[in-house]
């Protein structure tokens, strides 16, 4: 990207090698690149797709940090983090997105098309981009309360919807009649809908994961009786709140 420049930037070609050595036979691998600044994983993995048809997902998490020569001079501008004026030179928000954009429309951020050939074990223009999507999500913090009781749940929408495979619609919004089911998975919130939810549950031939809000166990339980055997039922959100209890519990 014209202008843009970060340190130690990493061959995408050697990386794209790394990543060939276990997805060659795994045309539908999710990598996950968990420190993942420039985004150089997401953009392999992409190539790698299409050089053989390939539909393997990258999920790419990574923190918003600034280098040290802009961190001095923010500084001393009188600015911290977490002001939108430091967070924009951030990795993530003046790299990694829009590198990941530009990989994939060709184009660069001024909306002009990309000069230049990828040139390694196939060579294309840069400007063709990539038959790919990408959606990116911002990582915040709930308190357990808002998340107990509902409240969290636009924040947590994504969650579910990863957890079952980044596949197909969303639930972004608690559902009216107490349940809906997308493609991949099915969210249960009001346990007196269960028959309706498990019978459209069984009807949909793609749910992997049975998402269900109560505090009872026992409940849960009588509706994953419900529930065909291929569904993981999920229990919301004893796992989500309790994951991490022990870091805390003093
Ligand atoms: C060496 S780079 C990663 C290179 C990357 N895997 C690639 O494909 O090009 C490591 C990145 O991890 C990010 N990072 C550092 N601490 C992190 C944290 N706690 N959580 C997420 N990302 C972090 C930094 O922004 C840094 O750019």
């Amino acid at each position: 990207m014209p202008g843009r420049k970060f340190p130690y930037p990493k061959s995408i070609y050697a990386v794209e090698d790394a990543l060939r050595v276990c997805l060659e036979d795994r045309p539908d691998a999710i990598v996950l690149d968990f420190f993942a600044g420039s985004g150089t994983t997401a953009h392999a993995v992409m190539r790698l797709n299409r050089q053989d048809g390939g539909q393997r997902q990258c999920i790419s998490v990574t923190n918003n940090e600034v280098g040290a020569d802009e961190q001095a001079q923010l500084c001393a501008d009188n600015l911290r983090p977490g002001d939108p004026n430091w967070e924009q030179w951030g990795i993530c928000d003046y790299i990694t997105k829009p590198r990941i954009k530009a990989a994939i429309t060709g184009q660069t951020p001024e909306g002009e098309p990309i000069k230049g050939d990828y040139r390694f074990t196939d060579e294309f223009p840069m400007a063709e981009g990539f038959e790919e999507n990408a959606e990116f999500f911002t990582l915040t913090y709930e308190t357990p309360v808002a998340v107990s009781h509902n409240r969290a749940f636009a924040r947590i929408a994504p969650l579910l919807w990863m957890r079952a495979g980044n596949e197909g619609r969303r639930i972004e919004a608690l559902p009216v009649a107490g349940w809906d089911v997308a493609d991949t998975y099915g969210l249960l919130t009001e346990l007196d809908a269960a028959g309706p939810f498990a019978d459209a549950v069984a009807k949909a031939e793609k749910v992997r994961v049975a998402y269900i809000v109560t505090d009872d166990e026992r409940r849960f339980q009588a509706i994953v009786r419900q529930l065909p055997d291929t569904v993981e039922p999920v229990r919301l959100y004893e796992s989500y709140l309790t994951n991490f209890r022990f870091a805390m519990g003093r």
